[in-house]
């Protein structure tokens, strides 16, 4: 069984996680309006990871007899002022994740949760990534700064990025 106080923090995760996604869909659509599929992919993919996240939390809670009680999700910002301001946006946000991340595993530590301790330890990890992504592609952006060939040589790296595979 689940504690009521895990249960209740990880379905406020579990809103947090889905409004990151809307957050991610919005920024590839406001780069897909600037005429930046590459970036507007990179965050489609970052949308659709963070809802997968989302599924973990959710199947977590399940198997572990909790119940998940989705909630409301605000509108995400729509608009930026470049693209480096949405990396910079998208990177402040991880940050604010693994904060709450670390928060989670702090409560679970508390009340000896050794099973949801060792879920968390996945999204420990995959913050040190989720950060360090977002940040590589801030620096880059602030290499080149105005140049537009240099954000289009961006814009065509970041195309790149495949679909994320789903846990097992
Ligand atoms: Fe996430
Ligand atoms: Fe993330």
């Amino acid at each position: 069984m689940i504690a009521a106080e895990i249960e209740r923090e990880f379905n406020t995760h579990i809103q947090f996680e889905m409004a990151s996604s809307y957050l991610y869909l919005s920024m590839a659509a406001w780069c897909d309006g600037q005429g930046l599929k590459g970036f507007s992919n990179w965050m489609r993919q970052q949308a659709e990871e963070e809802r997968l996240h989302v599924m973990r939390f959710f199947d977590f809670v399940l198997d572990r007899g909790g119940s998940v009680r989705l909630a409301a999700i605000d509108a995400p910002q729509a608009t930026w002022e470049s693209p480096l301001a949405v990396f910079e946006a998208a990177h402040a946000h991880e940050c604010e994740v693994t904060r709450r991340i670390h928060a989670l595993v702090d409560t679970v530590l508390e009340i000896r949760d050794h099973a949801a301790n060792a879920f968390l330890q996945w999204f420990v990890n995959e913050q040190v990534e989720e950060e360090a992504n977002a940040a590589d592609v801030v620096a880059r952006l602030r290499l080149v700064g105005d140049d537009g060939r240099g954000i289009l040589l961006i814009d065509q790296e970041l195309a790149r990025r495949t679909a994320p595979v789903a846990a097992e």
